[in-house]
C-alpha cells in the first residue's frame, strides 16, 4: 500500500468533513499509517508533526502507551452497555473525578459523545430547567464570532458566517452580544456593558448565555481577558439567566489551568467538555451542572419533567476508560506546570513573527498560539499555501483562513517546537507580499 493507492480508494468512496472535495483534484490526500507521540507517519514513510493535535483533541500524543494499555484492559472486560437503568464502574469513577476537579458547585455529570451534542444538551437542559420552573424562555445569547459546533442547535448559537449562513432558516433563536475586542481589561468591561444593555431589554426571554471561555477557536483564535467571564457571570446571576461555559476546546489544560473558568474564579451553571477528555482516543463529551438545576428535573413520575435526551453511545465504557487514563496522566505528570514551560518556549518563538511585514498580530493563551496575517483577500487562500508548504516539510498546520495557529499535543519537545515554528516562519516569509 502506498499513499497514492489509499488516496485513490478514499476519493472513490469518502466525503470528508469541512472540505471542498474538488480541492482534492490538485491537493493530495494524506493517508496516515501510524502515529507516535507528536508524529504521524504516512504510507510512503513521510513523517509529520501534528501541530494542531488532530482538530485539538490529542493532548498526550498519538498511541500513548499508558492510555492504550488502559483501553486494552477495558476492552476485555466491558466494551459498552446501555446507560439508562444500567451503569458501569469507569463512568462512575470518571464522574467522581470530574466533579472533584471542576469548579466548586458542579455536582452532576450528563454524558454525550461529541462536543456539538454536549452543547445541545446544555442548551436543552437550560431551556427545560426554566420551563420546569414555569418560565418560557426560548432565546439564547452567545458572543459575536463564537463557534459551538455544527449540529442545528450548536450552529444556531455560533456566529461564524462560513459555517452558519447557509442554514439560517433552519436555526433556533439566538442573539449575539459583542465579544471583548482584544485581551485588555478595558475591552472586557466594554463588552460586559453591551451585554447588560441587552439583558435590560430581553432577559425575560433569554434562557442562557453561552461562551467559549478565553479563546474562540474556530472564530480565528480570538482571545480575551478572564475579567469578561467574571463580569458576564455576575450579570447572568443578576438577570437570572444561565451561564454555559463551552470548554470543549479550552478544557483540560489548554489555556494554562485545567479549566479556563478557573482563571476567572467562576462556577458556570453548565460546563461543557469534550475533545481532550479522552486524550484524543475516543468520542466522549460531558455536561456538568449543579444541584439547583438537577432538582428542577427531579420529581415523582412526570416524564415531561425528566430530561429525555439520549445518544446510543452515551458514556461508552472504552471512552470512559480512556478518560480515566487521561486524568491519571494529569494527576501523575505535573502537566499544568510543564505546560507553562512549554508555553513560555512557544512565546519565545512567536515573538520572532511580530516584525514580519505580512503579520498583523501574534497572540497566545497557554498552549494556543496564533499568527494573524495581513493583506490577503480570502480568495488568495493564503492559509492553503501555508498548509501545503508546511506539509512538504513535515509539519501539519491547518490555518483558519489567514490565521496560522499552533495547538500541539502537550508532550511536544523543544526540538519538535523548533521544527514546527521554523517551518511556519519559512512558510510565512515565502508568501507573496500582502496588498
Ligand atoms: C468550542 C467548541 N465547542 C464545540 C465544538 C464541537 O465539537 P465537535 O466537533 O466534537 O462536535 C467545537 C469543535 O471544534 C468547539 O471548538
Amino acid at each position: 500500500m502506498t499513499n497514492k493507492s489509499i488516496a485513490k480508494r478514499d476519493l472513490d468512496v469518502l466525503w470528508h468533513p469541512c472540505t471542498q472535495m474538488k480541492d482534492h483534484e490538485f491537493l493530495p490526500m494524506t493517508p496516515i499509517k501510524s502515529g507516535k507521540g507528536v508524529w504521524l507517519e504516512d504510507f510512503d514513510g513521510n513523517k509529520y508533526i501534528d501541530a494542531i493535535a488532530s482538530w485539538w483533541v490529542n493532548i498526550f500524543g498519538h498511541v500513548n502507551p499508558y492510555i492504550s494499555s488502559k483501553i486494552k484492559e477495558q476492552v476485555d472486560t466491558l466494551e459498552h452497555v446501555i446507560i439508562a437503568g444500567f451503569t458501569h464502574e469507569p463512568i462512575v469513577r470518571l464522574s467522581e473525578r470530574l466533579i472533584k476537579l471542576a469548579p466548586k458547585g458542579l455536582s452532576r455529570c450528563f454524558y454525550a459523545d461529541n462536543g456539538s451534542s454536549a452543547v445541545e444538551v446544555a442548551l436543552k437542559m437550560s431551556y427545560h430547567a426554566h420551563k420546569n420552573s414555569g418560565l418560557e424562555k426560548p432565546l439564547f445569547v452567545s458572543l459575536s464570532n463564537s463557534y459551538h459546533g455544527e449540529t442545528i442547535g450548536a450552529l444556531s448559537v455560533g456566529d461564524v458566517e462560513l459555517y452558519k449562513d447557509t442554514y439560517g432558516p433552519l436555526l433556533i433563536a439566538c442573539v449575539q452580544t459583542p465579544v471583548p475586542k482584544d485581551l485588555s481589561e478595558e475591552a472586557a468591561i466594554t463588552a460586559a456593558h453591551s451585554f447588560e444593555e441587552l439583558l435590560k431589554e430581553r432577559a425575560d426571554e433569554i434562557s442562557a448565555l453561552i461562551v467559549e471561555p478565553l479563546v474562540q477557536g474556530a472564530g480565528y483564535m480570538h482571545m480575551y481577558h478572564p475579567l469578561y467571564l467574571k463580569l458576564a457571570k455576575d450579570l447572568c446571576e443578576k438577570y437570572k439567566i444561565h451561564f454555559i461555559a463551552d470548554e470543549v476546546l479550552v478544557g483540560f489544560g489548554r489555556t494554562g489551568t485545567l479549566f479556563a473558568c478557573e482563571q476567572a474564579d467562576i462556577t458556570p451553571d453548565f460546563l461543557v467538555l469534550s475533545k481532550g477528555i479522552t486524550g484524543g482516543y475516543l468520542p466522549l463529551s460531558v455536561v456538568l451542572t449543579g444541584d439547583e438545576i438537577y432538582q428542577k428535573f427531579y420529581c415523582d413520575y412526570g416524564l415531561n419533567k425528566a430530561f429525555l435526551h439520549s445518544h446510543s453511545y452515551t458514556g461508552n465504557a472504552l471512552a470512559c476508560a480512556a478518560a480515566n487514563a487521561t486524568l491519571d496522566i494529569f494527576e501523575n505528570d505535573n502537566v499544568i506546570e510543564n505546560n507553562k514551560k512549554t508555553a513560555a518556549y512557544m512565546a519565545n518563538h512567536l515573538s520572532r513573527f511580530k516584525d514580519l511585514n505580512n503579520v498583523k498580530e501574534v497572540r497566545q493563551t497557554g498552549m494556543i498560539a496564533a499568527i494573524e496575517l495581513k493583506g490577503y483577500a480570502p480568495e488568495k487562500r493564503i492559509g492553503l499555501k501555508v498548509y501545503e508548504y508546511a506539509l512538504s516539510k513535515g509539519v501539519l498546520l491547518r490555518p483558519l483562513g489567514h490565521i496560522v495557529y499552533f495547538m500541539p499535543p502537550y508532550i511536544i519537545n523543544e526540538a519538535e517546537m523548533d521544527l514546527m515554528f521554523n517551518t511556519a516562519y519559512e512558510a510565512i516569509v515565502g508568501l507573496p507580499e500582502g496588498e
